[in-house]
């Protein structure tokens, strides 16, 4: 396979699990950021609630990719370097790969090497042709070295999966920002984005019957357990999910069933009954607030595509003439983009 090794992310994995859950729960209300359930078991823990019946988001959004990917393509350009955010398992992404010319470039990103490697080195199979370019990278903070390579042609960011919707949406038009930093003034985001609906459909999606999405939360904790010694009873919490229609989230927690504490190297948490850990919001946007969002964040609201009940979108958005000036000016930074200047 061409291309097909990934450049290492920076060894900090670890050590920033363990300074987030440190701080995390410091905090009042505690919480702990949703990028850390995806560790090997985690990302397959993902992968089976994505196959639930109560888990629409998946399905729905892969029979968009498959109604309209043909049309995607051409908008987005057919010989493009396609820069998947978060691509885990990347099951979705054949739907628009078999759509691009032989001379595009993809370039999946994810924190989970191992699945990364995996998934990288089965589309490769899949197609022989395409230049694929693993990135092993918190995608919130890209190397720069994304952004000098394939010069002349078009950059595209695929964020498939509404994993935008981890972000309040003040930190999803930074990402956004960020994202039009990758692409510069040419590029254009084609992003999934989940719908607001009714609050028992919701409510389903991330209680599962199968138990899949309590075992994702509260794998968080052995996964403290496991590698940053963490000393506690994680029988001695369960999963909470519901919708908070007032915020328009989904929110996630794992909620002590007692008082007890949780020992982390020196530091002692204590918790009460009834006291939780908030582990993800997943925020809902109907067509119109995402657009507004977009703007806000520089880009071109285009095409959006949806399901047949409007429960998913995939928004087709094209780099802004305005922020050309911006992005034209913008310096080489080392490591690290900054949001563009609004
Ligand atoms: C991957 C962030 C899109 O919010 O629906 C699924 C993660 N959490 N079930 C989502 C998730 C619980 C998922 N995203």
């Amino acid at each position: 396979m061409r291309h097909a090794s990934p450049t290492p992310a920076a060894h900090a994995e670890e050590d920033d699990f363990l300074v987030s859950v440190r701080e995390g729960l410091r905090r009042h209300p505690k919480s702990i950021p949703p990028k850390y359930f995806y560790d090997a078991h985690g990302s397959r823990l993902f992968d089976l609630i994505c196959t639930t019946p109560e888990y629409y988001p998946t399905r729905t959004e892969t029979g968009i990719l498959e109604r309209h990917g043909a049309e995607m393509a051409e908008m987005i350009g057919k010989s493009c370097v396609l820069i998947e955010l978060g691509s885990g398992s990347a099951v979705k992404t054949p739907l628009l790969l078999r759509h691009l010319n032989d001379d595009a470039v993809y370039v999946p990103i994810d924190i989970c090497e191992p699945h990364l490697l995996h998934s990288t080195q089965r589309l490769q199979t899949m197609f022989p042709a395409l230049q694929m370019q693993p990135l092993c990278a918190d995608y919130h903070r890209l190397p720069t070295r994304v952004l000098k390579q394939h010069a002349k042609r078009r950059r595209v960011v695929f964020f498939p999966g509404s994993t935008i919707g981890n972000c309040t949406p003040a930190d999803a038009v930074e990402l956004l920002r960020h994202a039009a930093e990758v692409t510069g003034p040419s590029g254009a985001l084609l992003i999934g984005v989940d719908c607001k609906k009714s609050p028992e459909i919701l409510n389903a999606a991330y209680n599962d019957a199968a138990g899949h999405t309590a075992a994702f939360n509260l794998n968080l904790l052995t996964r403290m357990q496991r590698e940053l010694g963490a000393q506690l009873d994680a029988d001695g919490f369960a999963h909470h999910a519901f919708y908070n229609e007032g915020q328009g989230r989904i929110e996630m927690h794992l909620v002590s069933r007692s008082r007890q504490a949780v020992r982390l190297g020196k530091e002692t948490f204590a918790f009460d009954a009834g006291e939780t850990i908030h582990t993800e919001n997943s925020y809902k946007y109907t067509a119109q607030e995402f657009r507004q969002l977009a703007r806000a964040a520089g880009w071109q609201p285009e095409t959006v595509w949806s399901d047949g009940d409007g429960w998913f979108n995939v928004h087709y958005l094209s780099a802004h003439p305005a922020m050309k000036s911006h992005l034209s000016v913008l310096p080489a930074r080392r490591g690290r983009y900054s949001p563009v200047p609004s």
